[in-house]
């Protein structure tokens, strides 16, 4: 199967799930279940749950196994972007070729949206998770990589570093923590998911900060090169800000150096595993994207 093809049964497999997941439009209070479901549901590449799916599969599990906790992966990375693009962090207008949150509803409905997403993420994997054994360590794996020490350590500190001299190792800390903590997570939680072993889980993780890394210095990248109209989201916006972006720090051909060789750094965390090849494939994919 192509990685096109992978990728597209990922959608269909996690949209599906998610549409159950997610409380209806028809349930009290209706409004806010209305905004869960417009930013989940309205597109996004549904790269993290692929990661974790691809991983589970290396470690030996199936969809069966890691679905809860691919849609867990999902719910928390919408409520991460529903919060970035409020008035008060980037404040953006576009997002997944729609508009953002707080534009289609309101600001307050934008943020409970996201509160309740974030929840409902950790309902899923403690409800849903199949193997018993492995819900706690997928609590605290998806706890960890939203946290302080993870995606909301790296927002506060993006936002604190705007306006100042950009600085590589700055900029890396930021990204590790800002993005690439939930690719960790999305690699490990497929590796947990499965019952994978120390081993496994040591070179998914490896692997997924490695790609995560990679995937923001293209995202950057992106932001420079590209337009609203292919990325689904304002661009240009990064220099305008005065955001500590990759480019900002070394350039844009040092960027997409670090970027490639920070996906082949993934590649050889995963090169042992069994079933690796997809985990490699999608490691290509985050730094030769287009949006
Ligand atoms: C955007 O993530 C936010 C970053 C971490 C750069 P994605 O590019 O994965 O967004 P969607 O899910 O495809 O919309
Ligand atoms: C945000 O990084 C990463 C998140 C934790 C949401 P960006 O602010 O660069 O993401 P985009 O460009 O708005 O998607
Ligand atoms: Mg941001
Ligand atoms: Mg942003
Ligand atoms: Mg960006």
């Amino acid at each position: 199967m192509t990685l096109a093809s992978f990728l597209a049964e990922t959608r269909e497999l996690v949209d599906a799930a998610l549409d159950r997941f997610l409380p209806s439009v028809d349930d009290e209070p209706c409004r806010l279940h209305a905004a869960m479901r417009y930013s989940v549901l309205g597109g996004g590449k549904r790269l993290r749950p692929a990661i974790a799916r691809a991983a589970c599969r290396a470690a030996g599990g199936t969809d069966g196994d890691v679905l809860p906790a691919a849609c867990a992966l999902e719910m928390l990375h919408t409520y991460s972007l529903i919060h970035d693009d409020l008035p008060a962090l980037d404040d953006d207008a576009l997002r997944r070729g729609q508009p953002t949150c707080h534009r289609e509803f309101d600001e307050a409905t934008a943020i409970l949206a996201g509160d309740a997403l974030q929840t409902l993420a950790f309902d899923v994997l403690a409800r849903h998770t199949p193997r018993a054994s492995a819900r706690t360590p997928l609590v605290l794996a998806l706890a960890e990589a939203a946290g302080t020490r993870g995606m909301v350590g790296g927002e506060i500190a993006d936002l604190e570093a705007e306006g100042r001299t950009p600085k590589k190792d700055l900029v890396e800390w930021i990204h590790g923590r800002k993005t690439a903590a939930l690719f960790r997570a999305a690699a490990c939680m497929g590796g947990l998911s499965a019952g994978g072993g120390e081993a496994v889980l040591d070179a998914l993780g490896r692997y997924g900060e490695a790609l995560g890394l990679a995937f923001q210095i293209v995202d950057d990248v992106l932001d420079e090169t590209s337009d609203a109209q292919t990325l689904g989201k304002g661009a240009g916006k990064d220099r305008v800000t005065g955001k500590m972006s990759y480019p900002a720090a070394v350039g844009l051909d040092a960027s997409r150096d670090r970027a490639r060789a920070l996906a082949e750094e993934a590649k050889r965390a995963v090169d042992d595993l069994g079933a690796g090849q997809r985990l490699a494939d999608l490691a290509e994919f985050a730094i030769t994207r287009l949006k």
